[in-house]
């Protein structure tokens, strides 16, 4: 791999032993991938504060220099962390001190959080606490190279803003964080951007369910491939975006996909498609998207529902404004519990503008910082869930050992206030 002199110098220790440990690892990072070269980064989003017991049990040991230093940094010691060298910020971590009294969370994780927030701040990190950064003021901008973590906001960084950032992890952020360098491969690269299938939308795709319809069978279809979407959908907002691109990063790995005259690399079918001959297209149709709500759907079997989820990714202030008005005079059913996961900026908004206090009236919760899938925390008793999130559909059941319904906001906001599953593909 060939270094500046600058990165030279910091892999020498010039920087001190924490950026060189960093710069040792983007090295042999990038040497396994073939990267012929750093990219300079001015945008990480990564985790560091997110509670586990290895990172007590560090933390116990040496203070959050050790966690990040073995955690963060893969080093084999303890090194005195600096302040990070570009801007950085905390994606979704665990659940927060407002949780404590609803969600069944180990008060002494949030502890260790709150701890951890305190650490990374003094270092200049953002501690935004979303799996949706770019909800919250973190918007790269086209072209530009990032260093990201979580799937759904790698694919809304790549398709939607146009920025390049490969599927991250906890410590090649880390390395980025201290060093301002990525490997330079994947989706950094023109080639790797261009569209690889065609899919043709043959049946309306009009609402944020069947965005997540779509990006779940897409994403089956393709796995880790680049798809370029044209046909019968209607124009989707930010929120339709974020489903479409979290629900294909589930069924299979996309981080990266075009919709034609909608996201910015693809104007035209050609222009997505580059020098790449444009292949015959997979449909998407009525059947395609009935397998899909089946797939979703089959582990459901009680119509008996407990718990409803909501804001997977973290909820817009839209979603909460509309689940507010669905909820406004109702009230939950008895032993029926709903949250709704939103940014917590966007929770103080939500505030503010008097939607929290109606969808707290109804008995519901809005909770930030978090969700029931990362923190592996729903409420006690949880046997069946509903959700409106293909992606929380697709992974909480295996996580918590629960029943999933998935379908419209509406339907789930029906079932929180029911206490039953009414739900079907109109
Ligand atoms: Fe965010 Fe949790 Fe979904 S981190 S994308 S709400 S699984």
């Amino acid at each position: 791999m060939i270094l500046t002199d600058d990165e030279q110098r910091m892999r020498d220790g010039a920087e001190g032993p924490a950026v060189a440990a960093a710069m040792d690892l983007l090295v042999r990072y990038g040497q396994a991938l073939d990267a012929e070269r750093l990219c300079t980064v001015r945008n990480v989003a990564g985790t560091t504060t997110q509670p586990s017991p290895v990172k007590a049990r560090l933390v116990a040991e040496g203070g959050w220099d050790r966690a990040f230093s073995i955690i963060n940094l893969d080093a084999d010691e303890t090194l005195p962390i600096p302040p990070m060298a570009v801007p950085t910020c905390q994606l979704q971590q665990g659940f927060g001190p407002d949780s404590v009294g609803t969600v069944p969370y180990p008060p002494e994780f949030v502890e260790l959080q709150t701890d951890g927030e305190a650490f990374v701040g003094a270092r200049g990190v953002s501690v935004l606490a979303t799996c949706t950064p770019y909800q919250v003021g973190n918007l790269p901008v086209r072209g530009e190279h990032c260093a990201w973590m979580e799937s759904s906001a790698v694919v809304y960084a790549n398709s939607v803003l146009g920025a390049r950032t490969n599927c991250e992890g906890g410590a090649s952020t880390g390395a980025a964080s201290l060093t301002g360098r990525i490997p330079c491969w994947g989706n950094h690269h023109d080639a790797h951007r261009l569209g690889t299938h065609l899919v043709r939308v043959d049946t309306p795709v009009s609402e944020f369910r069947d965005w997540g319809l779509l990006g779940y069978a897409v994403g089956d279809v393709v796995q880790e491939a680049r798809p370029v979407i044209v046909g019968d959908h209607a124009l989707p907002d930010l929120t339709d975006l974020k489903h479409f691109g979290a629900a294909a990063a589930s069924s299979g790995g996309v981080e990266m996909y075009h919709i034609v005259g909608v996201t910015p690399e693809a104007p035209t079918v050609a222009a997505a498609f580059g020098e790449r001959r444009v292949p015959e297209p997979v449909v998407f149709g009525e059947a395609e998207k009935r397998a899909a709500y089946d797939r979703l759907n089959d582990q459901g079997s009680d119509t008996d529902v407990d718990f409803v989820l909501l804001g997977c990714p973290h909820a817009s202030l839209e979603q909460i404004h509309d689940v507010a008005r669905a909820l406004d005079g109702r009230r939950l059913a008895d032993g029926t519990q709903l949250w709704i996961m939103a940014p917590r900026a966007l929770a103080v908004v939500a505030e503010r503008s008097g939607h929290t206090a109606v969808i707290e009236a109804a008995g519901g919760r809005v909770l930030t910082d978090s969700c029931p899938a990362m923190s592996r925390a729903a409420p006690v008793g949880t046997r069946v869930f509903a959700t409106d999130s293909a992606k929380q559909a697709h992974y909480l059941p295996a996580i918590l050992g629960i029943q999933a319904w998935f379908g419209t906001t509406a339907e789930c906001v029906d079932a929180a206030v029911t206490g039953r599953w009414r739900g079907e593909l109109s």
